[in-house]
């Protein structure tokens, strides 16, 4: 691979930037300065060193983050402070062109995943993949023996079919973990309307095999996710 496409696709700055950094003689490879950009590298071994930093080239990055209230889940927008606004302003090393995976609304927290690997995302994402997502619910009242049975067995909320199979954990008071694989607009929010319960709060816990670790990862934070955790 051509070294500017390494460094570019590793954050380092766009073509320009690494073109000038190089001129500059402030990137090493593999311990040397290194000044042509056009220099093929084996991607599969190299350590670039910027900045005392040492990189080896990743083809994707993942990460995780806890979502707060405010920000809006998209790459990009006019007026609202997007999840990536947050995420480049604290992981300023990471390779640009990360997108989330999936949705959650504005006034939703929690488990959130970030990532550049497009097909994994597509895979989570897709409704023949049964991929389950946990949400720890706060609502404005008890639920029935009843309106748990409904839940768990489908409602209507207004697209024609009823949803798909849900587990609903539930230990009294006003609140409960549910368990869906569908993703649809506003979807825990329009199935406890279905049973006539309003969602106060709304926390995403788990999405497939990724778990919300709050002690580890507060509010507004990321963490890079392992080997272990991205091939499972
Ligand atoms: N369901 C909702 O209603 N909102 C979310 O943010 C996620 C799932």
């Amino acid at each position: 691979m051509r070294l500017d496409k390494l460094l570019v696709e590793q954050g380092i700055g766009t073509r320009s930037e690494v073109k000038a950094l190089l001129k500059k003689g402030l990137i090493l490879v593999d311990g040397n300065k290194a000044t042509r950009p056009e220099e093929k590298v084996d991607e599969s071994s190299v350590v670039i060193t910027y900045q005392g930093k040492d990189y080896t080239y990743k083809k994707f990055s993942y990460y995780i983050m806890n979502k707060p209230k405010g920000v809006i889940t998209a790459t990009e927008d006019a007026k609202e402070k997007t999840v990536m606004d947050l995420f480049y302003a604290q992981c300023k090393d990471a390779p640009k062109g990360l997108s989330p995976v999936g949705r959650l609304d504005k006034d939703t927290t929690g488990l959130l995943l970030i990532t550049n690997d497009g097909k994994l995302a597509h895979d989570l994402l897709s409704p023949k993949k049964h991929v389950d997502k946990t949400y720890f619910v706060t609502l404005d009242g008890e639920l029935s023996s009843d309106d748990i049975t409904q839940l768990e067995n489908g409602v209507h909320i207004g697209e024609g079919d009823l949803t798909a199979p849900a587990k609903v954990e539930y230990e009294g008071g006003n609140t409960c973990y549910i368990t869906i694989h569908e993703g649809k607009f506003h979807q825990v929010k329009r199935m406890f309307f279905a049973v006539g319960r309003e969602v106060i709060e709304l926390k995403r816990t788990a999405f497939g095999p990724l778990k919300l670790d709050e002690e580890k990862l507060p509010l507004g934070y990321f963490s890079e996710l392992k080997r272990e955790s991205i091939d499972s």
